[in-house]
């Protein structure tokens, strides 16, 4: 996820993209970029932040009435200043920003390879502008031309902005699976991934479809076409936004902003590795582990927090579909207890932020006992990401929140895929079981957006609950790490205590403290463990406790018992986790709101722990 700006208009260019990069820079900030085109055309771009940026160019030339920037949030390729956009195309003329990823960007690359072109970055995004100078050569076409007969080859998501030097008064921008939106002012045109940058000039917006090409050019009627070459009507709309309301993409904290965005997380998280048509996953990354993996004589899975939680989830699902035998170290007690380790194991470390202190001693100690260590990691060329033996990233952008909510969904879907991989190599599951289970995690991320639906109707039930002391939160197979997740979210953001529980063990203790002044939270799906979560459930009610259920939808006999039902759509037993943590999400989060709680910077907590 990346955030992408661009200008052409009387204006200096220059203050208005670096505004614009600095509110989008919550999309990412690996580095940044600038381009400007003014007779000649100059790049500066550098590792880092859009402050980082804005401290490289003072003191350059930096004047033009047209120009593009960039933020990275880096996927491929490490976080540094060759990696960085604008990237260039081989002789110089031509420019691009790109926001996605472009999947068959290794079959590109040879064959630009195979024509002389030489890549200087590990990027995806490179290809693409070595196409279009490559097709503008060849097929003596204009740069719209050139970046369309492109676009057609080109497989994966991509908003991008190109500029070239032979048009100082034209900029062309595509989408396809990424945003972009334009404003148009007087005599002037703005190109951005949202609508944050251009809301102070203008109101009227034209959001680009997929498969869209616009034609921008100053003093002349903004022009769209199709990649197949069909002219369209561009369809302006009045934005109705608010400043402040945008600086977080309209939701209120990062947190909610980015509970919303699950269903893209997930979808991006197993994009181009879910092959519903062929009946198969790939896991591109690890593709040479994968038979060190199926010969493991047990795998070994170490987190910290959230991460954590998905490694149990992680390992519920390996020793189901595959048969495997898995572990669940917290990192740092692994490091510090002399665990025994040996060359047949596999090690998964699995990290939201790539740079937690614990999980990287855990993989030191791993590595030097000749175990093979992967990684899961939602950011690129993170500290984890490079001490793992190989590793596959979860797509799920960048997270603010200090909370992890999409980074633990991102996580158990890259931690299904995982399960289904090794399942269908060792054939422990029978094919047509294994296309059941393809096309319900296919389903998910709708599913999701279902489940958000409900957010009215659970802030309601945190009315009701948010001046309580104590909290319990109890499942049982896949629903005790759902429990556990959902426990942590609570406290951590409103610093009301609650525990995570596995649902039989109630009656080994916590039992204690039920009264009628206790919630307790089951998740109660009719799939798995169903008959003895309702007796559970029972025996809290006959305490008086009172019960907030999440249940599947169409539940009758949980709802009789509890005074709150939370309904989520059915799907597969081993899928549950993935739609059981949003409502729990959304409970924490208005909780902790109504609070008057700090949402996205919980106190004495860190997004990244690099301390023991
Ligand atoms: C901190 C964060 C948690 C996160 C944990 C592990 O405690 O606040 O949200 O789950 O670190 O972080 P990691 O980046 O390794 O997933």
């Amino acid at each position: 996820m990346c955030g992408i700006v661009a200008y052409i208009g009387p204006r200096e260019a220059y203050p208005v993209l670096m505004k614009g990069l600095h509110r989008l820079e919550y999309r990412g900030y690996d580095s940044a970029g600038i381009c400007l085109l003014n007779g000649d055309i100059r790049v500066f771009k550098c590792k880092g932040k859009v402050s980082d940026l804005e401290a490289f160019v003072a003191g350059e030339n930096i004047s033009g009435n047209i120009g593009m920037a960039h933020t990275r949030w880096a996927t491929h390729g490490e976080p540094n200043t060759i990696n960085a956009h604008p990237h260039f195309s081989q002789n110089k003329t031509i420019a691009l920003i790109h926001n996605g990823i472009i999947e068959n960007y290794s079959v590109l690359r040879s064959e630009l390879k195979n024509r002389g072109y030489t890549f200087t970055s590990e990027t995806d995004t490179e290809v693409l502008v070595h196409l279009i100078e490559d097709i503008m050569t060849n097929e003596q076409v204009s740069v719209e031309e050139a970046v369309r007969i492109a676009l057609n080859q080109v497989i994966g998501a991509y908003a991008i902005v190109i500029l070239a030097k032979e048009f100082p008064n034209k900029i062309i921008a595509a989408r396809k699976g990424s945003p972009m939106v334009i404003g148009i002012g007087k005599d002037e045109f703005f190109v951005a991934s949202d609508a944050t940058p251009l809301i102070e000039y203008t109101d009227n917006v034209v959001y680009l479809n997929d498969e869209e090409i616009a034609i921008i050019e100053r003093d002349k009627e903004l022009k769209i076409k199709t990649i197949r070459n069909q002219d369209q009507t561009p369809y302006i709309e009045k934005l109705v936004m608010s400043l402040n309301e945008i600086e977080k993409g309209g939701f209120d904290h990062f947190m909610l902003k980015e509970i919303y965005e699950q269903p893209r997380s997930i979808f991006d998280s197993m994009r181009g590795r879910l092959h519903l048509d062929q009946g198969t996953v790939t896991l591109g990354g690890i593709s040479d582990y994968v038979q060190k993996i199926l010969k493991a004589k047990r795998i070994i899975i170490t987190a910290c927090g959230t991460s954590w939680h998905a490694g149990l989830v992680g390992e519920y699902l390996i020793e189901d579909l595959a048969r495997i035998p898995v572990e669940v170290e917290y990192s740092s007690e692994f490091r510090y207890r002399n665990p025994v380790l040996s060359e047949d194991d596999v090690v998964i470390a699995i990290s939201q932020s790539g740079e937690t202190a614990d999980t990287l001693a855990a993989i030191d100690l791993a590595k030097s006992k000749g175990a093979t260590v992967l990684g899961i990691c939602n950011v690129v060329g993170s500290s984890i990401a490079r001490a793992t033996n190989a590793g596959v990233y979860t797509h799920a952008g960048p997270e603010i929140g200090v909370a992890s909510t999409k980074a633990f969904t991102a996580q158990v879907a890259v931690l299904t895929l995982l399960g289904l991989l090794l399942a269908q190599k060792k054939g422990t599951l029978p094919a047509s079981k294994f296309q059941k289970i393809l096309v319900e995690l296919d389903s998910i991320p709708s599913k999701v957006e279902r489940i958000l639906k409900l957010n009215e109707k659970i802030r309601d039930i945190a009315t009701i609950y948010k001046d309580v002391k104590n909290s319990l939160y109890l499942g049982r197979g896949y629903n005790f790490p759902v429990a556990l997740e959902g426990a942590l979210k609570l406290k951590e953001i409103s610093y009301i205590h609650a525990e995570g529980y596995p649902a039989a063990e109630m009656k080994h203790g916590p039992i204690a403290l039920i009264d009628e002044f206790m919630p307790v939270v089951f998740i109660a799906t009719r799939r798995g463990i169903y008959d003895k979560v309702i007796t559970n459930i029972e025996e809290v009610k006959a305490r008086k406790g009172k019960i907030i259920a999440i249940v599947t939808e169409g539940d009758e006999s949980v709802k009789k018992l509890a005074d709150h039902c939370i309904e989520i759509p059915d799907t597969e037993e081993m899928l549950i986790p993935l739609l059981a943590t949003v409502p729990l999400q959304l409970l924490s989060y208005h909780i902790a709101v109504m609070r008057n709680c700090n949402v996205d910077q919980p106190r004495n907590l860190a997004k990244s722990v690099t301390v023991e």
